[in-house]
């Protein structure tokens, strides 16, 4: 007597045993205390922008990422979400915190390359609907430009950093 084919598992069971395994992966995933604590650092000098037009133009498009004063949405506490946003907003106020005004910044020069190049806000961040309002019309992004050269000007920050990273001294007035 012979003994019957081993039958493979069908397809159900396979797909089953993957999805358990996803949730499981996920679970464990949010016990990586990377991307958990999301108490914001004090404002310690916040940038004068120059109307309230202005400010709210950097607050929706930039401050998420470039001021401490970061919303945190509940998926912001969700794993891998969160790994991904916590290193967006701490490579973002590295570079440039208009709420660290005391602090050494770009130069105003640097900040607006960025906007124009449409390099800043990334893509990644105003592609999401609930951010549909980061998205820079060119109306909002000449304010946006203009509103920065004049901020530099009237209220330039402690000191420029060159190439985003060591500050040297202004040289002279104005900067
Ligand atoms: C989703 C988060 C996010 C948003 C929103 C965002 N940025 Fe950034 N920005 C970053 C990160 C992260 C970096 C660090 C460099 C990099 O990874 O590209 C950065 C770098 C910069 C730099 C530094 C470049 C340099 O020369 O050091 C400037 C200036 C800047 N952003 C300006 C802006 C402006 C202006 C806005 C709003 C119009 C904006 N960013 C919106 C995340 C963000």
């Amino acid at each position: 007597m012979t003994s019957p084919p081993r039958r493979r598992p069908p397809l159900r069971t396979l797909l089953k045993w993957g999805a358990l395994g996803a949730v499981v992966l996920l679970a464990l995933a949010q016990l990586v205390p990377y991307g958990r604590s999301h108490t914001n650092p004090p404002v310690t000098q916040a940038a004068k922008f120059p109307s309230a037009a202005v400010a709210k133009v950097a607050a929706d498009s930039c401050g998420d990422c470039h001021s401490n004063l970061t919303k945190w949405p509940w998926y912001t506490n969700v794993a891998p979400v969160s790994w991904l946003v916590q290193s967006d907003v701490d490579g973002g106020r590295e570079h440039w915190n208009f709420s660290e005004w005391n602090k050494a910044q770009p130069s105003a020069d640097a900040v607006v390359r960025q906007i124009q190049s449409g390099e800043m806000p990334p893509l990644k961040y105003t592609i999401m609907p609930n951010h549909a309002s980061a998205r820079l019309s060119s109306a909002d992004k000449q304010l946006l430009i203009d509103g920065i050269r004049q901020m530099y000007a009237a209220d330039p920050p402690a000191a420029i950093k060159q190439n985003g990273s060591k500050p040297y001294a202004m040289v002279g007035a104005g900067g």
